[in-house]
């Protein structure tokens, strides 16, 4: 049967946009249709010819082969009255999809998986299934932090802490896997615009396994968790968190430092088997202050004083403030800038300056400066840690504050950690999309990429594995776009 289109008020507009070849048809259980209204016949033209050229195949009517229909513009009303017009009878291997879905799907060159949120819904079945119409919100939530919008306004903060604990100390015994369950868990419940209201309104939510659902009802039932306050007693947990909290200290080096029966700072230092190296020695060093949270207010004091000395070395180069602080918190362990120059090969030069500057100016407490190695013929890694091969530097310096924080030391200053980052000019987006986290969300990127979209993604280079090609990127909207993401503002990144 063929779609009687509405008549439309526009005048026509040539119709081809490019002429339709015989192109393979390579996704064989789907079978497309765009609907004309709203979206115009010319639109709809070459969005079908653009998606036949990619291998899809697209009906021109609203025949039974069709699996998937294509809607832009319309209220979910007016296409649902429309397509009962048309006789479309429901079957459960039909998609009525928004157009979001299908750009996704052209950007990734393949049908992408239906999410619900892909999904334009019958509003009659919808007012008939509303009392259930909480769990159909839930249902929405994406297993990936990278399609979800996390705000700071986290409503779930009493069952995250809890989570975070927990995974916390299972890093703490050196389980990553189960303790990145918990992680993901708390991440899942950051995201959601309200607070759970009972131990039903978890069932539909991804991430969250048995163990996490127990934690939960038991916070429920009796307002903490009885495993928590056991964690937070535990000498081991304690000794671990204390140790890892000064700067150079990891957690082997914690764990070490445990097994051999010391608790407290006084017995390291006086412990005469034990060697510092000189970022732990700058990290007892400087406890007091870089154990403090460091104040947005900090933060832009010191993103001047960083900007003067950019600018000294070179007046074209900018700096931006990324990490945390970019996400909009209000407060960070420390500030992490990222430096952007116009041309390449400055960036290798402008880090050892700015730190000379420091040291003249008497505000470095310490420096690791550490040269790039960056190397573009050794893209694209497979390796996916945070690191990366850029030059950069990690800081202690002095930031003067207004009244003297220590009267007996008469000091007027605060140490303050500071890590700078210059990455080379045609690599910064990427380095700006890494440097801004969150880490889970980072992480859950680079996830994505690889096993949704068959994709490489680092904090040096976008890599397509089909085509074998890097996706060129100068904004991170064009990362995101080329991951068939929407996107997400850094400070909607806080998963
Ligand atoms: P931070 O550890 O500074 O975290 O790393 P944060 O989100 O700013 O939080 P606070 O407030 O300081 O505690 C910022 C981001 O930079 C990335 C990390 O993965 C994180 O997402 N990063 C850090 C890199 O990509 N490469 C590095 O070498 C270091
Ligand atoms: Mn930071």
């Amino acid at each position: 049967m063929l779609p009687t289109a509405l008549p439309t008020r526009k005048r026509r507009r040539p119709e081809v946009a490019f002429a339709r070849g015989r192109e393979e048809v390579k996704f064989r259980d789907v079978t497309l249709y765009l609907v004309e209204r709203r979206m115009g016949k010319s639109r709809r033209n070459f969005l079908s010819n653009l998606a036949r050229s990619k291998g899809f195949c697209v009906d021109d009517a609203l025949s039974s082969d069709v699996t998937h229909v294509v809607s832009e513009g319309n209220s979910a009303q007016e296409l649902w009255n429309w397509l009962e017009e048309q006789g479309f009878g429901e079957k459960h291997d039909r998609h009525v999809l928004h157009i979001s879905w299908f750009t996704e799907s052209m950007s990734a060159g393949q049908p992408v998986p239906v999410e619900i949120r892909h999904y334009i819904q019958d509003p009659s079945v919808d007012q008939k299934s509303s009392a259930h119409s909480s769990a159909k919100q839930d249902s929405t939530v994406s297993t990936y932090a990278c399609q979800r919008r996390t705000t700071l306004n986290n409503h779930n903060k009493i069952f995250t802490d809890a989570l975070e604990i927990l995974a916390e100390n299972l890093e703490f015994c050196g389980d990553q896997g189960p303790s990145l369950a918990f992680r993901r868990a708390a991440s899942v419940l950051k995201s959601l615009p309200a607070a759970l209201r009972r131990q039903e309104d978890t069932q539909r939510l991804p991430c969250l396994g048995e163990h996490s659902k127990a934690i939960i009802e038991e916070i429920f039932e009796c307002g903490s968790s009885s495993r928590v306050e056991e964690i937070l007693n535990d000498e081991r947990y304690r000794t671990m968190k204390l140790f890892s909290s000064v700067f150079g200290v990891g957690l082997k080096t914690s764990e070490n430092w445990f097994c051999r029966g010391l608790r407290t700072f006084e017995q390291v230092l006086s412990e005469p088997s034990i060697r510092l190296n000189r970022m732990q020695t700058a990290g007892f060093l400087f406890y007091e202050d870089i154990s403090k949270p460091v104040s947005r207010t900090e933060a832009s004091a010191l993103k001047i004083i960083v900007e003067e000395a950019v600018i000294c070395v070179n007046p074209f180069a900018t700096v931006s403030i990324t990490g945390g602080f970019r996400r909009g918190k209000e407060f960070g362990h420390d500030v992490d800038f990222i430096i952007k120059t116009p041309e390449a090969g400055q960036e290798d030069v402008i880090l050892p300056a700015v730190i000379e500057r420091f040291k003249s100016q008497n505000i470095l407490l310490y420096s690791d400066l550490q040269e790039s190695t960056f190397d573009i013929r050794q893209l694209p890694t497979h390796c996916f840690d945070a690191m990366d091969h850029f030059s950069k530097c990690f800081l202690i310096v002095k930031l003067k504050c207004e009244q003297e924080t220590d009267a007996r030391a008469a000091r007027d200053w605060k140490a303050v950690r500071v890590d700078l980052v210059a990455p080379p000019l045609e690599r910064y987006t990427y380095a700006l999309l890494g440097w801004t986290g969150s880490t889970l969300f980072e992480r859950d990127l680079r996830r994505f990429a690889r096993l949704e979209r068959g994709k490489l993604l680092d904090n040096h280079a976008l890599y397509d594995k089909a085509t074998n090609t890097f996706l060129p990127a100068n904004t991170e909207e064009d990362i995101f776009a080329h991951l068939g993401l929407e996107y997400i503002e850094p400070w909607q990144r806080n998963a």
